[in-house]
């Protein structure tokens, strides 16, 4: 049961990942709160949020599960992928080298993860669309070969991040 006792359905770990700055922990912020910060900090171990929400006519509590891209904060693997059964893999279509570790983020899935974990990639802050690095037929072309949802976001904006968040949770379903 919720805080204001409504039935729970299904609680689904969700984890998101990707490299440090891409806007893990403002693409999530702008999912559960509807929230923004400019001079978020990087996230130190893990953090979770959560949004109940319907989907499919069923209470979901959509648990998510954010951590630090930088190596040097990754304590986690086993633990923080255990039990998860979607994933975010968020990269900065401005920044070309958080889409070339894309292939890395999604081995390091497939190694601790379920193998039925449902994987949405995510191409983040497509407001700035003047400096665009990646173009959105690679990541297009990628998302088809290794059978990801694809969606492009802005956390700024919030374009997309509903649609990637429910596309996601439905899939779980
Ligand atoms: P780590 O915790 O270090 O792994 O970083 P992170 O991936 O969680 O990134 P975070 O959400 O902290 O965002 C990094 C920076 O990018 C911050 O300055 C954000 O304000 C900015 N940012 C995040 N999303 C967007 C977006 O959609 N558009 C723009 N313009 N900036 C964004």
């Amino acid at each position: 049961y919720n805080g204001d006792d409504q039935k729970i359905d299904y609680v689904y770990k969700v984890v998101v990942i990707g490299d440090s700055a891409v806007g893990k922990t403002q693409v999530l912020s702008r999912f559960t709160r509807n929230d923004f910060c400019f001079d978020s900090k990087s996230t130190i171990g893990v953090e979770f949020q959560t949004r109940t929400l319907t989907v499919k006519s069923k209470v979901v509590k959509a648990q998510i599960w954010d951590t630090a891209g930088q190596e040097r904060y990754r304590a986690v693997t086993s633990a923080y992928y255990r039990g998860a059964l979607g994933a975010l893999l968020v990269y900065d279509i401005t920044k070309r080298e958080s889409f070339d570790h894309v292939a890395r983020w999604v081995e390091e899935l497939r190694s601790h993860a379920d193998n039925s974990i449902v994987i949405a990639l995510i191409g983040n802050k497509v407001d700035l669309e003047d400096k665009r690095a990646v173009p959105t037929e690679d990541a297009v072309e990628f998302a088809e070969n290794e059978g990801l949802y694809f969606f492009e976001t802005s956390a700024l904006t919030g374009d997309n991040v509903e649609a990637a968040f429910f596309k996601l949770l439905e899939e779980i379903y």
